[in-house]
């Protein structure tokens, strides 16, 4: 038995899960594992996507601890920051988002959303952002002389707290599997902050799902988030004195196809979104759910996907999960690239 932490109930949750029914054929992977999705996309309308089930824990501790204001940081077209603005609206919090953008950016996709719930946006380059940690305690100590209690989220929700979205959706995952009564070869799903990954895998672990959860990169290399995901899980550890052994535990991550860089994506990426979106009406986003799903399609093609895990049981299936982890908004803030 698990017992998890505070939480507010935020998301749409149990999120559907099904076949892929003609993906697989259209795509030339017949022969290939079958591929189910895990619909993460739709866990709200405007708060869409794998942030909320962090949130849920992390601004049930924001509120637990006294905070009217939550800082947060991230690219220009976080999701996460989109999702922490939305919210915090919901919740009555202040939200104060440390956006990070070279250029001045047009307020489309997520930024728009951002705008338009009020979040306070302060912009700051690249080159500025390098020093993130004194950005979060100069306005923690703004509000502070303010009179109010700001709680921090760092990038992407991912921390020992944030965590907890994924081990519950790993619980979730356990139910689906039971249902279908499959038992699949591998988990797969974006990588940005490390904190999902993180999350599942821990999850997996405690829910008893044998199945390697795999992350396919959209920013960093594998070694980063080997790093971050262990980070996050000795975080977990240490924040709820778990005697649980997580050294067992060790992230696979691909760096594969990350393409030009985080936020960038070339024209095979674009084509592969309005294939799929055509085929199966799943829409996907350039920055990180077209990119992994691409790298899944690309690696069953290579055969990566042909061999069972080591680990896994003789009964195991021939399926892979794809946790579709959301990310629309980030497709208007690119739409010309699509070329319609
Ligand atoms: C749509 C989407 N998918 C996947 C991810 C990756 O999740 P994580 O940051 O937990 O690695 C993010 C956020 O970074 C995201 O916004």
């Amino acid at each position: 038995m698990i017992t998890y932490p505070e939480k507010l109930n935020l998301a749409q949750t149990p999120t559907p899960f099904y076949l892929l029914e003609r993906l697989s054929a259209n795509l030339g992977i017949a022969n290939a594992p079958r591929i189910w999705i895990k619909r993460d996309d739709l866990t709200g309308s405007a708060t869409s996507g794998n942030k909320i089930r962090k949130l849920e824990f992390l601004l049930a501790e924001a509120q637990a601890n006294g905070c009217d204001t939550v800082i947060t940081s991230g690219g220009v077209q976080s999701n996460h920051c989109r999702a922490v603005a939305i919210l915090g609206a919901q919740l009555g919090l202040k939200v104060h988002l440390l956006l990070r953008s070279d250029s001045k950016p047009q307020a489309v996709g997520n930024l728009l959303l951002d705008q338009l719930v009020g979040a306070t946006i302060s912009h700051y380059s690249i080159r500025e952002f390098k020093r993130l940690d004194s950005l979060f305690k100069h306005w923690t100590e703004h509000y502070q002389e303010q009179g109010s209690k700001a709680y921090s989220i760092p990038t992407g929700g991912s921390n020992g707290t944030g965590i907890w979205g994924y081990i519950s959706a790993a619980e979730e995952l356990a139910a689906d599997f039971v249902r279908y009564q499959i038992n699949p070869r591998a988990i797969v799903h974006a990588s940005g902050s490390g904190g999902t990954q993180a999350g599942l895998m821990l999850g997996c672990y405690l829910h008893g799902i044998s199945a390697p959860v795999k992350g396919y990169a959209v920013c960093d290399n594998s070694a980063y988030f080997t790093r971050k995901i262990n980070a996050d899980l000795q975080d977990w550890k240490h924040r709820y004195a778990s005697d649980i052994d997580i050294s067992a535990l060790k992230a696979e991550t691909f760096d594969d196809y990350i393409g030009p860089g985080y936020g960038q994506a070339g024209p095979e990426i674009f084509d592969f979104i309005k294939q799929v979106a055509a085929i199966e009406g799943i829409l996907l986003d350039p920055v990180y759910t077209g990119k992994a799903f691409y790298g899944l399609i690309e690696d069953i093609k290579k055969g990566k996907y042909s061999q069972p895990a080591p680990s896994s049981q003789s009964s195991q299936s021939d399926d892979i999960v794809f946790i579709h982890t959301g990310g629309l908004f980030g497709l208007f803030a690119q739409q010309q690239q699509l070329g319609f």
